[in-house]
């Protein structure tokens, strides 16, 4: 199967400080990878430039062996590229349902009738329903989390990009989380998951990505990973740092 996200000699410099120094990185369709690497290492960063919130410095990347670097994270969601953040990121004054509808009415060209029954299809799933018309500053921060996830599903994505999902969500949310990844997995999406969380990087992944100081020290799967001394000294540089 040809490469569907290739991602090549990417760079990243924020002022004198180079957050990335050369990433290769090739993602086939229907990967589920995990980026792991200590705090700084770049995982964000990264993140951030195939969803098109930073350009890069150098470097390219391509999607279908299409150039995508430097490209508007609203044309990027149109080729079905969604994401979540690090920081949860809702549109607090516009009520739940008007969340969902941002980007499929700015953004892709639904109709306002399709997209709306969509949306209150995909609040269901989140059992959001009885929110809908509510602000969504009267979600708890999980509930805010979920609606992250409904506005990626309303995409019907093709890569899905997650920065650190599970911190601080409940054991319950979690679970359900891990369900959406997996069916959009199974739906033929590629994902890739940014987790501290070793438990759920190791059981939702078959391949790991590590970062250490803007470069790739591992790439292989999970028990490779564990395993491989440069890891662990990266962890321990940062434990020590930290
Ligand atoms: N917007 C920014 N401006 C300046 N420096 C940044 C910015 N974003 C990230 N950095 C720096 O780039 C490096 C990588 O950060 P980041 O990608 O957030 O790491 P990670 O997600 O692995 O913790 C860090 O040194 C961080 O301070
Ligand atoms: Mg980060």
């Amino acid at each position: 199967m040809p490469t569907q996200l290739d991602i090549s000699n990417l760079s990243k410099n924020f002022g004198g400080l180079r957050a990335l120094g050369g990433i290769d990185l090739a993602v086939d369709t229907g990967e589920l990878v995990g980026l792991i690497g200590p705090n700084g290492s770049g995982k964000t960063t990264l993140l951030n430039i195939i969803g098109g919130y930073y350009d890069a410095s150098g470097g390219s990347i391509t999607l279908d062996g299409h150039r995508i670097d430097g490209m508007a994270p609203s044309r990027l969601a149109r080729l079905g590229i969604g994401r979540s953040f690090q920081v949860t990121k809702v549109f607090k004054r516009l009520t739940v349902l008007e969340n969902m509808l941002v980007g499929a009415l700015a953004d892709w060209g639904l109709s306002r009738r399709a997209a709306e029954a969509k949306a209150r299809a995909v609040l269901e799933t989140l059992t959001l329903t009885r929110l809908a018309d509510q602000p969504a500053s009267s979600l708890s921060g999980g509930q805010a989390k979920l609606l992250e996830f409904g506005r990626i599903m309303m995409l019907d994505p093709r890569i899905v990009l997650l920065d650190e999902p599970f911190g601080g969500v409940h054991p319950e949310l979690k679970r359900f989380m891990y369900d959406t990844i997996r069916t959009w997995n199974a739906a033929g999406a590629t994902i890739i998951l940014i987790s501290h969380d070793m438990g759920s990087i190791f059981g939702l992944c078959r391949r790991v990505v590590t970062l250490s100081s803007g470069s790739i020290i591992a790439d292989g799967d999970p028990e490779a990973v564990r395993n491989d001394p440069a890891v662990l000294e990266a962890y321990l540089g940062d434990h020590h740092a930290a």
